[in-house]
């Protein structure tokens, strides 16, 4: 399996593949792979000639210290877990280095306030550095298609927004959230929780789906009170945001509108790991 540490080498390499009229892939992860990972590489794999899979913890994109120091890393069993999945993938791992010099700053963008709520509001500049470094990745590999995982779905719709600004001629695609079989949004965060915490997880889920069988039948309003009031009991979770929001504009769902796409999305702490989940509702 060939792993490029730098951007030119890469770049060098996919022109190449381009002029032999080989499409391309990209799935950008920070590493940590896990079977929601996979399905996003296999179904580039189906998609495209050959996948470019970067693994890179973007350090812009963390508002606390702690949470970067603490993200899983696990290089070698990620190359070991791509190297059954098939030979017609690449890795590209960079250093911080390579990616940013001496200046890990951000570019800032105007995504529309699409970055002004949920992960946006309670991640400082979260949004600026996926931006930042996806742009990079984009350009870097020019990519016929780039694969992104709905559980991420406000990072999806700000992508989306992101290639839109700046003419990116890719396409961005979402792929359906892999689930544990309690129905746990897989993430590699997962890993940080206790045992007794993940099987407990999967209650995040249910409540989820709960929501969903209650849309059209009560207001947003009453639903959002009812899944704060569930947390409000559950001992080993914290609830930091529950929103019901259109999925375009990802702004609240005060009133419903009968043509308009809502999703609910919930962010909750357990064991000090930051979980994130989103379900369709209808
Ligand atoms: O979803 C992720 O893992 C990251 O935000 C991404 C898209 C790889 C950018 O660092």
């Amino acid at each position: 399996m060939k792993i490029f540490d730098l951007k030119k080498e890469l770049n060098a390499f996919t022109q190449e593949q381009r002029k032999k009229d080989c499409s391309i892939g990209l799935v950008p992860t920070m590493g940590a792979l896990h079977t929601g990972h996979i399905s996003l590489v296999k179904k580039a794999l189906s998609e495209n000639d050959l996948v470019v899979v970067s693994i890179f913890v973007n350090p812009t994109q963390f508002d606390k210290k702690d949470d970067l120091d603490k993200y899983p890393r696990t290089f070698e069993k990620d190359i070991e877990l791509l190297k059954q999945v098939s030979d017609n993938i690449v890795v590209f791992a960079p250093t911080v280095d390579e990616i940013y010099g001496e200046n890990v700053t951000s570019q800032s963008y105007e995504f529309d306030g699409l970055d002004k709520v949920m992960e946006g509001e309670f991640r400082t500049g979260h949004f600026d550095g996926v931006g930042t470094i996806v742009e990079l990745f984009l350009r870097t590999v020019a990519p016929d298609r780039a694969y992104f995982g709905e559980k991420d779905f406000q990072q999806l719709q700000i992508i989306r927004k992101m290639a839109e600004i700046k003419n990116l001629p890719f396409q961005i695609i979402g792929c359906p959230i892999e689930r544990e079989p309690n129905g746990l949004a897989m993430s590699s965060r997962n890993e940080r929780l206790s045992k007794e915490t993940r099987e407990e997880a999967g209650f995040i889920h249910t409540t989820l789906q709960t929501a969903k069988a209650d849309f059209g039948t009560k207001s947003a309003i009453s639903i959002v009170d009812w899944v704060k009031s569930e947390f409000d009991q559950h001992p080993l979770f914290d609830l930091e945001y529950f929103e019901i929001a259109d999925e375009n504009t990802l702004t609240p769902a005060l009133k419903i509108q009968d043509n308009q796409k809502y999703r609910a999305f919930i962010a909750v702490y357990a064991d000090g790991v930051r979980l994130i989940d989103n379900l369709r509702l209808n």
